[in-house]
């Protein structure tokens, strides 16, 4: 009644401290927004292309919020009428039975403000959904435009199958990805490429490392300091990583000559000390792991972060050298949607398969989750993939967001180019619970033995793939919606190698 509305009004009256000009001012800025009507995009009775369609989409979003402005200014002025009819200076002057009418017939206008905002949503919403339909639009116009030609699959004529493939209407999307593997373009080389975890990399040890099809090793210096030199002895291109280190410098094995880890050679034992150095790369770590740069374009100042989010604990950090092209492998592991066939024996042991998957990206062309799956996943370029993974029930994954799960699976994958038809996968594996774990004598080789099995169940397809494909097989020949994402890192690694700039799906503003 009229006791609890003075209640209202005394509390409004303390918190607001603000005086009346302040607070016009205040609701000044939310609603003095530009009624976006007037630029509606003039496209009744026409065909659209896509990108008229998401300008159109973009409009009903503006629109949206400009609706719901002023929705919310109508319940505000309510509300201020409201206020007013219950101020105790003005009830002097009214009737009790003029201020219950007043109030009555307040709350019926408020009753249909609400109702307008409840509209306001149900548009918004909906205006949502028209942008997710004309982002795929966009996406797949971008996969034609980034095609050059229709595909060329050469179909073996004898299959009466693959004929009738041919015959049929064929999509237009399509990217080629076909032939022998090409030599890696000098353009993917400028970035920074992590390539071992600093734990693995003591004061003495040496790591040998293939990178873009030339070999290195990494050490640390006198200061402690990792460096990346040439594997090769200038001398007579004996293996250096098959020597020692000592005092900050490698040792080659065979006439001992020694080099800092920017290259300088410093000690010629058994002869006169000549002015000689080899190769050496910048060199850096941050956040546990060693990067390089192998451009020959200066080196960015900074390095993207890896890191899992807080309360993350690392649990595991795993090198592998595998027998696949590196793309090959970020579009496997850019792909959820072949779980519940492939790692039938691992994690997707009992998935159902879903009806429709997808993968949505709110946020930026290279992030985002995929639907059904409690699965957050990320390409960072030029070759990692971030992915964290919610866990209610063991095995029973589907049907809840990320957010929604307790605990989580942080995954770090980076796939560094190595040589000819290899790469060398680091692997980082973080939980949100359960640190104790961690402590478990031989945990680590369980988690070894858990990654191995499911990129084993990945690696017969992607190597069958790669013979494919360097018959000529086009590995990109027909994609579908799940493949979004392996096909948006198609389009920034050609546009890398063409030298597109600025690159597409760079991160928003
Ligand atoms: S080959 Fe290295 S010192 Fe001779
Ligand atoms: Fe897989």
């Amino acid at each position: 009644g009229v006791k609890g509305g003075f209640g209202v009004f005394a509390v409004l009256g303390e918190a607001n401290s603000l005086g009346p000009n302040d607070k016009k001012s205040l609701w000044g800025t939310l609603f003095d927004v530009e009624d976006p009507r007037s630029k509606a995009p003039q496209c009744k009775g026409r065909f659209l292309d896509v990108y008229q369609a998401l300008e159109l989409a973009r409009y009903d979003i503006q629109y949206c919020d400009w609706r719901a402005r002023q929705d919310l200014r109508t319940i505000v002025l309510l509300h201020e009428k409201v206020v007013e009819v219950l101020n105790p200076l003005a009830r002097e002057y009214k009737s009790i039975g003029t201020m219950k009418k007043e109030l009555a017939e307040l709350q019926g206008e408020l009753a249909q403000a609400h109702k307008q905002v409840h509209i306001s949503e149900a548009r918004v919403s909906a205006a949502l959904d028209k942008l997710a339909y004309m982002e795929e639009l966009v996406n797949g116009k971008l996969l034609e435009d980034g095609t050059k030609m229709e595909s060329s699959i050469a179909a073996p004529s004898s299959s009466t199958s693959t004929q009738s493939l041919d015959t049929m209407k064929r999509p237009r999307k399509s990217l080629d990805v076909s032939g022998p593997v090409q030599p890696y373009h000098p353009r993917l080389k400028n970035f920074w490429y992590p390539v071992a975890f600093s734990t693995d990399l003591k004061d003495e040890t040496m790591i040998p490392i293939d990178c873009f099809e030339e070999p290195w090793v990494l050490f640390r210096g006198k200061d402690g300091n990792p460096g990346c030199v040439q594997n090769t002895c200038a001398h007579r291109a004996c293996p250096l990583h098959l020597g020692s280190v000592n005092e900050g410098r490698i040792q080659c094995p065979y006439h001992g000559w020694e080099y800092t880890t920017d290259g300088k050679c410093e000690k010629m034992p058994s002869t006169r000390l000549l002015n000689v150095k080899i190769k050496s790369l910048p060199c850096l770590e941050q956040e546990g792991m060693i990067w390089i740069w192998p451009g020959d374009d200066p080196p960015t100042t900074t390095l993207p972060s890896l890191q899992p989010p807080s309360g993350f604990v690392i649990h595991a950090e795993i090198v592998m050298e595998l027998p696949v092209e590196h793309g090959l492998l970020l579009d496997n592991l850019l792909d959820l949607a072949h779980a519940p066939f492939t790692h039938t024996s691992t994690f997707a042991k009992g998935w159902t398969v879903p009806s429709l998957v997808k993968f949505l990206t709110p946020a930026s062309g290279l992030q985002g989750y995929w639907d059904p799956y409690p699965i957050d996943m990320e390409f960072q370029p030029p070759c990692m993939v971030l992915s964290t993974i919610g866990i209610s029930k063991p095995g029973k994954l589907e049907g809840q967001s990320t957010k929604e799960c307790t605990t989580h699976l942080h995954q770090l994958h980076v796939c560094l180019p190595s040589s000819r038809n290899k790469t060398r996968l680091l692997y980082r594996m973080s939980l949100d619970f359960a640190p104790l774990l961690k402590h478990i004598p031989f945990m680590h080789y369980l988690w070894r033995h858990f990654a191995e099995q499911v990129l084993n169940e990945d690696l017969r397809l992607v190597i069958g793939q790669q013979e494919r494909m360097i018959n000529g097989a086009n590995v990109w020949n027909w994609p579908v919606t799940y493949d979004k994402l392996g096909v948006r890192y198609r389009l920034w690694r050609d546009a890398v190698e063409r030298g597109s700039k600025p690159l597409p799906f760079s991160k928003p503003m």
